[in-house]
């Protein structure tokens, strides 16, 4: 049977990368992204969602993967309103696209959910204290609904890389990416097929004896 995947923020490094990916293991995969998918509005992911049951019959595997980065600031001067965004993007539409999918899942006894965190989450960047908690937040949710959902046939992980090289990452200067792979004890950023290649059994019938786990993906910057 060929598996019917989303992946949002399918226009940009990652998302690109996955979607080739998967389709390459002969999945239907519907790469989404602004401006027909918004993940913080409501009815934009129902649009989405509904769209694709309606062409494919279904969704098996969910890869959420928008996000943004937002600005640089210290908490004491962070913007309100870029604060909400960010958690926005980030936290609520990871858990706007699952609320939508997890029904019809859970009515098929069947799902892969695969959320794109950051090692921010785990590790906290400083100036980046709003990325850093959607992400630490991402991270929680994986592991609350993969505990609620553990006997239902749907799994949820999480990745949680360390610097990549993508569309996140063009606005750094040369001195900053080397400072990025000076803190990868492999020394290099990662390179996105390197995630797609983890993403690709994560939401695959290979993966099934694990569920609401992180997996680093970090040259070996592991911390916890
Ligand atoms: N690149 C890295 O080093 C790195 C490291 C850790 C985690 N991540 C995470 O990986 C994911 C993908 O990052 P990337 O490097 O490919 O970045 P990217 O900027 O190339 O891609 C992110 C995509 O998300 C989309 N997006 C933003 N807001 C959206 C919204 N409201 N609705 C739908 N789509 C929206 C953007 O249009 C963009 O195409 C993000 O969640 C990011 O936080 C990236």
């Amino acid at each position: 049977m060929t598996r019917v995947a989303i992946v949002t923020g399918g226009a940009g490094g990652f998302g690109t990368a996955i979607a080739e990916r998967l389709r390459a293991e002969r999945m239907e995969v519907v790469a989404a992204d602004l401006p027909e998918l918004d993940v913080t509005d409501p009815d934009s992911v129902d649009r989405l969602v509904s769209g694709v049951v309606e062409r494919h019959g279904r969704v098996d595997a969910l890869v959420n993967n928008a996000g943004i980065a937002g600005p640089t600031a210290p908490v004491d001067a962070y913007p309100l309103d870029e604060w909400r965004r960010v958690l926005d993007v980030d936290l609520t539409g990871t858990f706007l696209c699952m609320r939508r999918c997890i029904p019809g899942m859970r009515e098929r006894g069947y799902g892969r959910i695969v959320n794109i965190a950051s090692i921010a989450g785990k590790e906290g960047n400083p100036d980046m204290s709003a990325y850093s908690a959607a992400k630490a937040g991402v991270i929680a949710l994986t592991k609350s609904a993969g505990k609620e959902l553990a006997r239902t046939g749907i799994l949820v992980n999480c990745i949680v890389p360390a610097v990549f090289d993508t569309g996140l990452t063009d606005a750094a200067s040369d001195e900053e990416r080397e400072r990025f792979a000076a803190r990868v004890p492999m020394g290099r950023m990662g390179r996105p097929a390197e995630l797609a290649e983890l993403v690709s059994w994560l939401t695959s019938d290979r993966c099934s004896f694990s569920t609401g786990a992180a997996f680093d993906l970090s040259g070996g910057r592991a911390v916890y």
